[in-house]
């Protein structure tokens, strides 16, 4: 498929005006402190990048690897640890860098994994957010933007490990992608 096959839920302007006022949001917040960015491979990796080059605050990466979904196009409902963080995070002022919170599985693991390492603080930033499909309830702390339950691809978020690199916010349906 070419980039203009596909129908754009939320094109790259809106997408990089959005990460900058999180990152504004974020930098007001994390004055002082010692934030540590925890981006969740590999669906947040184009946001992580994007949201760090923005922050106007000095802070430090890391990255997580977790899986939950397998190839199918809705979550398993179990979380698996593929790749731990790299630094330590006692102390420091944890922000979860997510993709998407879907039910909030994932998310629920990672916060409690996260708690489990002792930071000194805890939050979360999401790209997008399908609040219809929760089963679990969640504090999220900044969300780029909520989305209807479809199945998105592109800015990092794939389907069977394509479509990762469009620099937009796709809506696809699973019979189309196989196609
Ligand atoms: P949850 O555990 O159900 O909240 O699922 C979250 C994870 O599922 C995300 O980190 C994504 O990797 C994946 N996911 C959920 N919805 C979508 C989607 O619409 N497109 C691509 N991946 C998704
Ligand atoms: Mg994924």
């Amino acid at each position: 498929m070419a980039n203009n096959d596909f129908q754009v839920l939320i094109d790259s302007d809106r997408i990089q005006k959005r990460v900058v006022e999180l990152a504004q949001a974020i930098s007001r917040d994390y004055q002082h402190r010692d934030l540590h960015l925890v981006g969740v491979l590999r669906g947040a990796y184009q946001f992580t990048h994007d949201l760090s080059g923005a922050l106007e605050v000095p802070h430090s990466v890391d990255y997580i690897s977790v899986a939950s979904y397998g190839a199918s196009t809705r979550s398993s409902g179990n979380v698996q640890l593929r790749m731990n963080v790299k630094y330590p995070v006692t102390g420091k002022d944890v922000l979860i860098v997510d993709d998407i919170i879907d039910t909030g599985t994932t998310l629920g693991w990672l916060m409690e994994y996260m708690e489990s390492l002792r930071p000194s603080s805890l939050r979360t930033c999401c790209f997008l957010d399908k609040p219809s499909r929760r089963r679990l309830s969640l504090a999220t702390d900044y969300v780029g933007f909520p989305i209807d339950d479809l199945f998105v691809v592109g800015y990092g978020l794939d389907y069977q490990e394509k479509y990762r690199e469009l620099p937009f916010i796709s809506w696809v349906s699973p019979r189309e992608v196989l196609v």
